[in-house]
């Protein structure tokens, strides 16, 4: 009999379950009415009385081992299937959800990469300006009206440090820098006092290009325009170039594209006039040069200037520019990166 219990502790010692299905076998075979331990207490009497201390406390010994079993895995079972961890571990992976790109961000790489075909590299500098390289250099001496054009958020406590208002500013650093020839494109956030609507914000983006050389003429820049919107708009696109006022560009012209969605005919997006506005362009001012210590005699050159967003909307057929920066995912899930 001493021998069938210490077999019996050894087999409950060795044994593991592989789930609670499992210990609640387990639990019925040994605790259970018929069980084990039951019918063990129930031969007890059939015990001679030398042996029955010894049979009585290797039975107690054998409930405790079975007891101990159940409640370590009961708990385990219990825990690992809280966590979510009772998991099938030869089963595929599922795919992660993965972010897009943000449509601005998609926009402002396509423009880049467009005009770095025709040798255009990136330039970047500070949003916080000061007032020579935002409005002076550029043709904008204090009082001047121009200025107006566009609404300058001030930093407070010092008149003369502002946030940028376009990425002109990265330009006549760039200038100041080095010498022609240059072909630059410069991306970045600027800032505005404008009342937030559906076509404007106090924060958006631009992409500003700037190209000096010698013998540079307005040819060259009506050129890299089309070739621009071609690739932007695609091969059907058509320009056309309107008379405009620039303080940094002389002549100046603002740039529209042929409507891609009316196709010319005339719609509600482009006002049934076939054409959307997209940017703004000109020949440098020779005085702009002249701040930023290039000849104006032997260089000339072309700059033009675009708001991303603007570029996103006509390219999206986005109707309101807040929505770019709302982040609301079933929004920007749209939008995939090529
Ligand atoms: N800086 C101008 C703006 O922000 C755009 C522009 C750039 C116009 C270069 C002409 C030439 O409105």
């Amino acid at each position: 009999m001493l021998e069938k219990v210490r077999k019996l502790v050894e087999k409950v010692k060795n044994y593991t379950p592989n789930s609670n299905e499992d210990l609640n076998n387990f639990k019925i075979e040994y605790l259970g009415k018929k069980g084990v331990l039951n019918s063990l207490f129930t031969s007890f009497k059939d015990v001679s009385i030398d042996k029955k201390k010894d049979f009585g406390s290797s039975i107690n010994h054998l409930k405790s081992l079975v007891q101990n079993k159940i409640d370590v895995y009961k708990d385990s079972f219990e825990i690992n299937e809280k966590n979510g961890c009772n998991i099938d571990l030869t089963k595929p992976v599922s795919i992660e959800n993965l972010g897009t790109r943000h449509p601005i961000s998609l926009i402002r790489n396509q423009i880049v990469d467009i005009f770095s075909r025709i040798g255009f590299t990136i330039s970047e500098g500070p949003e916080i300006e000061d007032d020579w390289h935002n409005f002076s250099a550029l043709n904008l001496p204090k009082e001047h009206p121009a200025r107006d054009m566009q609404d300058t958020f001030f930093i407070q406590t010092n008149p003369d440090i502002l946030l940028r208002t376009h990425t002109s500013s990265v330009q006549v650093r760039y200038m100041k820098n080095y010498q022609p020839p240059i072909r630059t494109l410069s991306p970045g956030r600027v800032y505005r006092n404008e009342a937030i609507s559906a076509r404007a914000h106090c924060i958006f983006h631009q992409v500003e290009g700037l190209y000096i050389n010698k013998n540079v003429s307005f040819a060259d820049l009506k050129q890299s325009l089309l070739y621009f919107a071609k690739e932007m708009f695609g091969e059907e696109t058509e320009i056309r170039l309107r008379p405009s006022y620039f303080p940094f560009t002389e002549p100046s012209a603002e740039v529209d594209v042929s409507c891609n969605i009316c196709v010319g005919k005339g719609c509600n997006v482009c006002k049934h006039t076939g054409y959307l506005e997209i940017l703004g362009c000109g020949m440098v001012d020779p005085n702009v040069l002249e701040n930023c210590n290039i000849n104006p005699d032997k260089y000339s050159g072309y700059a033009f200037g675009m708001g991303i967003e603007r570029i996103a909307m006509l390219k999206y057929g986005v109707e309101d520019l807040r929505l770019f920066y709302e982040n609301d995912v079933r929004f920007l899930k749209q939008f995939f990166s090529s």
